[in-house]
């Protein structure tokens, strides 16, 4: 709900547990008051006056807007630390003064038709801000998202003067916090090691994190949460915002000496700018924001439940997802009908669902140098062609699923013989390599075009299931032969606009399949992607205790069902037996599971294994897809436990492991209904109460427990 009250020129947006609160200042100027549990009575802004500081000469009273905590930051006024805006006049000057013109409030929120942002929203709040010299206007938007205690933030430019203008800095979301002692939570890490949860006290100055590498990076998640010094999973104030994108990005935090923190997110402040000319509108990207008096978990509770609700494809957030045989860490480029039919026969027969054809099964494509561009079948390796392929996969009763990475080409393809210039590189300028291939110039609408046609057309007549979508180098060189020497600086977000649009064409072109993102495992493992392909790859590194630090720092930020997780026997930890087996279930089935082995060879003992992890896969995987995730408390460095429990609280399973040697008795589960009985698949049952009190008996080193109410 968004009320406006007239008398205190205060705008205040409630969701169901919070409230965020601004205030109109001598009718210029839009203060940021409050942002924190659900109330009315939020105040009224206050001046926390520095000396030093340049000021506006006011009839009311004099206002530099260094005093204020607000809304919209802009360059080239008196806010004189880091901010979210900043324009380059056409007199080469990056004056601004944004003033406060008007608001609108709306049903709805305005839907974006070039890049992904969240479906639904019950109201909108637009505040419009004027440059009077420029002529440029800012509309800044708040979309309110009250179950899952979410709102989402964007700008809009529209330059209403009669020059151009250049944007260099359109940072989507702000967020000024009161004086305090606070810890930022990032999601850091490195190819095959992304995404670990990160705590930093919040120190004096900048600090952030970000991409310069044309996908959301492996490096840094575009993530950004800073809660309370005293805050914990289940106590305590929280704040999170999340990039709905997938290309470079900022991330940041600034702490005045005062103590209070600004917060801005949004396209990467180095390697963005655009030129408005007059008449002409740019939108930025989307943030979103949440908020939780309760803790850590009750953040990441929101965030799924936003992405699950309104960011993922509505047909498959909450579908069954198929167990996939992926032929990758077992066969790689060696695939064809013959041995991949094979293997689809001993999926089926341990229950999965899908055999994905992974890299390899078009062009000339034995090698990692060659064919990207090239998307025909091997006729060598599919002597039948795809369709007769997928019909016999489909014959034995499994999905059937391919490999694509449309983005980039190789320079041993037909398409660059034919099309050097559409390889993205700047002018007299030998490009960088990455897995020894170039990136498609996704700035030019031919090259998007006649890349998705010919996907299309190799696609049209098989029926596919499945597709993962994968990104395997990072842009380097980042110039356009299609674009002339003023539009330069507008090649990376041009680039990820031209990767939308291949995302929407070619998932439109196949409405019913499934589309699983990934980037050299989880390089772009973002809002952004989760808009087109519901689940993400999550890294390349299948090591089941590698994994538990990678998971863990993923789930803290995106939903379990977007975490896909195989188990894979490949070369990190050879498999010995068959407990670790059950071990690498364990870890992946807290996600959307599949397998990455040679299947073929399984022993007798190991196929039973398999078939019985399947089962309780199938039996609990409507948990995952739908239920809410609580961390459990009390876990020491090594150890790792998640309870996952159904809306309606009747069904929960626990998962636990420990990699740190210690001997664990009890499991103090969480989230549970302290009144009810639950009942496991073998005869236990668990009081409520006393699971979440006192814990259930423990075994091992690891254990999933599960339990229902009769
Ligand atoms: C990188 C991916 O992360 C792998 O799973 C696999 O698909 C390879 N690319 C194929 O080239």
């Amino acid at each position: 709900m968004i009320i406006f009250d007239k008398t205190h020129n205060l705008f205040k947006i409630h969701t169901q547990n919070t409230t965020y609160a601004m205030q109109i200042v001598h009718g210029k100027y839009v203060a940021h008051l409050y942002y924190g549990t659900r109330k009315d009575d939020v105040g009224d802004f206050t001046l926390q006056r520095t000396s030093f500081a340049p000021y506006y000469p006011d009839e009311e009273e004099n206002i530099s807007l260094d005093w204020l905590q607000t809304e919209l930051s802009f360059f080239g006024g008196n806010d004189l630390k880091d901010t979210a805006v900043r324009i380059r006049n056409a007199n080469g000057d990056s004056a601004s003064f944004f003033r406060y013109q008007t608001y609108r409030i709306f049903k709805g929120r305005v839907e974006f038709d070039d890049m992904p942002y969240s479906r639904g929203g019950e109201e909108t709040l637009e505040l419009s801000y004027v440059d009077e010299v420029s002529g440029c206007v800012l509309y800044s938007y708040y979309t309110v998202f009250p179950n899952s205690d979410t709102i989402t933030r964007y700008l809009r430019f529209e330059n209403q003067g009669d020059v151009p203008v250049k944007i260099e800095r359109a940072l989507s979301c702000q967020l000024d916090l009161p004086a305090g002692d606070y810890i930022s939570i990032t999601l850091c890490g490195a190819y095959f090691n992304e995404r670990h949860l990160t705590e930093t006290p919040v120190h004096v100055g900048l600090q952030g994190i970000y991409s310069m590498r044309g996908h959301s990076s492996h490096q840094f998640n575009p993530f950004l949460a800073v809660k309370s010094a005293q805050t914990t999973e289940y106590a305590g104030d929280a704040y999170a915002m999340e990039f709905v994108y997938s290309g470079d990005f900022t991330a940041q935090m600034e702490k005045t000496f005062e103590g209070k923190v600004r917060m801005l997110m949004g396209l990467n402040k180095d390697t963005f700018a655009w030129n408005l000319g007059a008449g002409e509108t740019f939108t930025t990207p989307e943030v979103i924001l949440t908020y939780s008096a309760d803790g850590t978990n009750a953040l990441s509770q929101n965030l799924h439940a936003h992405i699950r609700e309104y960011i993922m494809p509505k047909p498959f957030a909450f579908s069954p997802r198929p167990i996939v045989l992926n032929t990758w860490e077992a066969m790689n480029f060696t695939i064809n009908e013959t041995n991949v039919l094979a293997y689809a026969q001993h999926a089926k027969e341990l229950g999965m669902d899908a055999v994905v054809v992974d890299d390899g099964w078009f062009g000339e494509r034995c090698h990692d140098d060659r064919s990207l561009g090239d998307w025909q079948a091997n006729t060598r390796k599919f002597p039948d062609g795809l369709r007769a392929f997928a019909e016999k996969v489909h014959a034995l009763g499994l999905k059937v699923g391919f490999w694509i990475e449309p983005e980039m080409i190789s320079e041993n393809s037909h398409l660059y013989r034919s099309h050097p210039e559409w390889a993205l590189r700047c002018k007299d300028r030998e490009p960088s390599r990455g897995r020894m291939q170039l990136v498609l110039d996704l700035t030019n609408d031919n090259a998007v075009e006649t890349v998705v046609k010919n996907l299309v057309e190799t696609f049209k007549d098989v029926p596919i299931d499945y597709i993962k979508w994968d990104f395997n180098r990072s842009l380097a060189e980042t110039g356009s032969l299609n674009l002339p020497p003023e539009k330069q600086c507008e090649v990376k977000h041009r680039f990820v606009l031209g990767s939308y649009k291949m995302h929407k064409l070619l998932t439109q072109a196949f409405p019913n399949v499934l589309f699983e993102g990934c980037t050299g495992g989880g390089g772009r493992f973002d809002a952004g992607i989760l808009f087109y392909c519901p689940q993400i790859w999550t890294s390349d590194n299948t090591d089941p205790v590698e994994r538990l630090e990678i998971q863990k720092g993923t789930a803290f930020a995106y939903p379990l069902s977007a975490i896909s997780a195989h188990v894979s026997n490949s070369k990190f930890n050879e498999i010995e037996d068959g407990l670790d087996y059950a071990f690498r279930f364990n870890v992946a089935a807290e996600g959307i599971l599949g397998y990455e082995m040679d299947v073929t060879r399984l022993s007798l003992e190991n196929t039973e294994r398999l078939k019985a992890h399947i089962q309780t896969y199938k039996r609990i995987q409507p948990l995952l897809l739908e239920g809410d995730a609580y961390r459990l408390e009390d876990m020491q460095k090594g150890e790792y436990g998640v309870c996952v429990v159904s809306k309606d609280k009747k069904r929960f399973v626990a998962f636990y492991r420990n990699v740190n040697g210690r001997q664990r008795e009890y499991l103090t589960l969480k989230g549970l209904n302290a009144a009810y009985v639950y009942h496991g698949e073998n005869g236990e049952t668990y009081d409520g109460k006393t699971a979440m009190q006192t814990g259930v008996a423990l075994q091992g080193k690891y254990a999933m427990v599960e339990g229902r109410v009769k």
